[in-house]
């Protein structure tokens, strides 16, 4: 998730995943959306977000934010050749990517892929059955701007469904020996992120915004694993962070690191964060 932050080196890039283009390191988004959908848990929950879309055959289906396109070609086929799986992203390299990635992929004529932004989304009222934003709205700015975009473009009178799906970075804890240095590292780095307690916020947002049946599932994502989790989480880029921005030092950082990789060694590694699911319809 810190790849969001866009430290793919030791300094960072504060715009990370609100603006791909700018990063001088553009494969390393690519590469990490690959990462983090490797993941077990991860798959499972995008099929429990689709699952919450409701999609028939013959739907229109809109993956806002939809990086590497992967979730458009599955959806693609859950609406099936009647229907259409449209994916927009404000990051041309990852635009590139899907459109790639799809020619390569089978039965995919009724996917799409558009560079566009959240905020002005170039569809007409009322055009979409399903709209999905996966961990798209911990990026944004302004999430009831964008929320209101995506409202306008869902079907009116309950045949339009809105899914979002963000981690609370805020929740992210990590089994250290030292826990001050911890909480340092974890604040710099949801505080980096435009909107890092996305997570907690989306349920009112939906609520304040007139959408019914609102529901809300997740929960905490345990890790386990200590290589595959360290760069999941990008802890050692988050850290070297916090000692750019002066919270903790050069040796602070150093022990913290050493301390996870001795617990990975172990087999005794543990992080978890809460991650929140939301779904809504628009009457
Ligand atoms: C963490 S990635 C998630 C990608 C994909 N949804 C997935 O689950 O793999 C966030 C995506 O949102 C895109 N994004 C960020 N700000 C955006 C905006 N204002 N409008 C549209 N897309 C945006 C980024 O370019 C990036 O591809």
């Amino acid at each position: 998730m810190l790849s969001s932050l866009g430290m793919s080196s030791a300094k960072p890039e504060a715009e990370g995943f609100s603006n791909v283009d700018s990063s001088q390191d553009q494969r390393h988004f690519v590469d990490y959306l690959d990462l983090v959908r490797s993941r077990k848990g991860v798959r499972e929950g995008k099929e429990l977000s689709f699952a919450l879309l409701q999609l028939k055959p013959g739907d229109l289906a809109l993956d806002v934010g939809c990086g590497t396109g992967d979730d458009v070609i599955l959806l693609a086929k859950i609406v099936g050749e009647k229907g259409r799986a449209i994916g927009i992203d404000s990051s041309e390299v990852m635009i590139s990517e899907a459109k790639k990635r799809a020619a390569k992929s089978s039965n995919t004529l009724n996917a799409e892929f558009h560079l566009g932004s959240v905020y002005q989304l170039d569809f007409p009222d009322e055009t979409f059955n399903g709209v999905i934003a996966d961990r798209v709205f911990l990026h944004l700015e302004e999430p009831r701007k964008a929320l209101g975009e995506i409202i306008r473009v869902a079907k009116k009178d309950g045949k339009g469904r809105i899914v979002t799906h963000d981690p609370d970075w805020d929740s992210l804890v990590i089994d250290s020996e030292f826990k001050e240095v911890t909480r340092k590292i974890v604040k710099t780095a949801s505080d980096w992120l435009k909107n890092g307690t996305a997570g907690r916020r989306m349920y009112g947002m939906f609520k304040e915004a007139g959408l019914a049946d609102v529901t809300v599932n997740g929960g905490a994502v345990i890790f386990t694993d200590y290589e595959p989790s360290f760069q999941h989480l990008e802890l050692e880029k988050a850290s070297k962070a916090a000692v750019a921005k002066g919270v903790i030092s050069e040796q602070e950082q150093e022990r913290w690191v050493a301390d996870l990789q001795r617990k990975g060694e172990q087999g005794r590694f543990l992080a978890s964060f809460t991650t929140f699911r939301v779904a809504g319809t628009r009457m």
